[in-house]
């Protein structure tokens, strides 16, 4: 079992997660209208994602005999102003989920919860890559401003982009 602290802050994280893929499921839509289909396809890929971050804190939080409470998830726009200010948006969103999830970290190690601080160790990792993703997202589209020919060539890079689902044993 978990403190009642460390289950609420779970329980709370879930519904971030959740709200992330919904999140990145309005970018995909944003991009998916414009016709650049390879962004709106790296947005897809990244809900499905987060949807697997949802999945491995709601299992943990069954694994730990807690239980899994879903709060309301909130609108989510698909209206962005230009290409880059979805990206920065994605960038912002994603440097709130790590101190998010640095705020569990920090309740576990108050309290002495092991466990749910070695479940986070992954999280911790994988933040690391979300930001640097959203980064060189960003970087990419400051690099090319309004040309067509370069929005094109980051579509096209994008598009390559496939689900890879969460192989670790919580998943
Ligand atoms: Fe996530
Ligand atoms: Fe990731």
């Amino acid at each position: 079992m978990v403190s009642e602290n460390i289950l609420g802050l779970l329980n709370e994280q879930i519904k971030k997660e959740l709200h992330s893929a919904y999140l990145y499921k309005g970018i995909e839509a944003y991009f998916e209208n414009l016709g650049l289909k390879g962004m709106a396809n790296w947005f897809m890929v990244q809900a499905q994602e987060e949807m697997g971050h949802a999945m491995k804190f709601f299992n943990y939080v069954n694994e730990v005999g807690g239980l899994v409470q879903l709060g309301t998830i909130e609108a989510v726009t698909s209206k962005y102003k230009s290409p880059l200010e979805a990206m920065k948006a994605s960038l912002e969103h994603e440097r709130y989920i790590t101190a998010s999830i640095y705020k569990i970290v920090d309740a576990a190690i108050d309290e002495r919860d092991h466990k749910t601080n070695s479940f986070l160790q992954w999280f911790i990792d994988e933040q690391v890559e979300e930001e640097a993703n959203a980064e060189e997202n960003v970087r990419n589209l400051e690099l090319v401003k309004d040309s067509p020919n370069g929005l094109f060539m980051v579509n096209a890079e994008l598009a390559k982009r496939v689900y890879v689902p969460i192989t670790t044993p919580q998943a």
